[in-house]
């Protein structure tokens, strides 16, 4: 049977489905993301790779690989693998939709609240010995409740996250490429284009996946027609946003504050100047991070797997190769 190869220790029982469909598994042992040479090591013995959004695929590892026959990623994005690239190499590139919108939702709406209100900051304080009593003036935040929220991007997390910010009396505005009127009914959002929505929002919480029309999408000119009291929120990808433009307008006051899961490179060195702005959060990519919704993630991943391994088609392709390798 095949032989796979999981680029992380993953929560959950993938390693069991994919040993009692009579496959192999080999697992990338260290804490930090294989490095190029031993990635493409471990693909050209691979029949299959259960993969992260960290693990890079190029041209020249997939044609080294000769037996590989589908990349599972555990993600719903999968801006490290070009579909297009693998479907010519003959692989199948799955994702992981449909389970982590709500998980993902959950955290871009805490750091929106841990933002707005300072969760972090005061809590750090507090436990350094500053609280010393009930102050009026400390860590006066800014409300979230009534305030409009701009969601760009919206499919199944950005609608998710409406969802949320509407049971918190915001006003929702969102832009997205393809207006979505069932979800303007349902959710009593209103479309908008992105420099309407950034001229309005005083929450900016990005949702697009990264692609060629989406990179760099925030840059100096966006953050300069937002208010500047508002506050983004990036969970979707790094890169979506020019991070040098972003470290100005905050630098500036031209924007108050940033709650950012994902950055652009990942992990980002202690050293990046976002690190020194006090109103800014990082967390380390990690919106889909319950244990319930990964061990969901990984199990789609091995059932791909394991139905590309046994000659069918993967439940969640976002290619299509003419000629799958057999
Ligand atoms: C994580 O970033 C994902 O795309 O699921």
């Amino acid at each position: 049977m095949g032989r796979v190869f999981i680029s992380r220790a993953i929560p959950g029982d993938a390693p069991g489905l994919l040993a009692a469909a009579g496959h192999s598994v080999e697992q990338w042992p260290k804490d930090l993301p294989a490095p190029r040479d031993a990635l493409a090591a471990a693909l050209a013995r691979s029949d299959a790779a259960i993969t992260r959004v960290v693990d890079q695929g190029d041209a020249g590892m997939l044609a080294a690989a000769p037996r590989l026959r589908i990349i599972a990623n555990m993600a719903v994005g999968f801006d490290n693998v070009d579909p297009l690239m693998a479907a010519d190499a003959g692989i199948w590139l799955t994702n992981t939709p449909g389970v982590l919108a709500e998980t993902s939702a959950d955290l871009a709406f805490g750091l929106m609240l841990a933002l707005a209100r300072q969760i972090v900051a005061s809590a750090a304080d507090t436990r350094a010995g500053g609280w010393k009593s009930w102050t009026p003036t400390a860590f006066l935040g800014t409300d979230v409740h009534g305030a409009t929220l701009g969601v760009v991007g919206m499919g199944e997390i950005g609608e998710a996250m409406a969802r949320r910010a509407r049971g918190f009396g915001m006003d929702v505005l969102y832009a997205s490429r393809t207006r979505k009127p069932a979800a303007e009914d349902r959710l009593a959002c209103r479309w908008s284009t992105l420099d309407a929505l950034l001229g309005q929002a005083d929450f900016v919480s990005l949702h697009t996946p990264l692609n060629a029309e989406t990179r760099h999408l925030l840059g100096p000119t966006q953050f300069r027609s937002m208010k500047p009291a508002a506050m983004l929120i990036n969970t979707s990808r790094g890169a979506v946003v020019d991070q040098d433009a972003l470290v100005a307008a905050l630098r500036s006051g031209k924007l108050a504050g940033a709650a950012l899961d994902v950055t652009d490179p990942e992990p980002l060195p202690l050293d990046h100047p976002l690190f020194a702005l006090p109103n800014v959060i990082i967390t380390p990519h990690i919106a889909s991070a319950s244990l319930a919704t990964r061990s969901k993630m990984a199990a789609m991943a091995a059932n791909n797997v394991i139905a590309v391994l046994e000659g069918r088609e993967p439940y969640n392709p976002v290619n299509r190769p003419l000629h799958p390798r057999v």
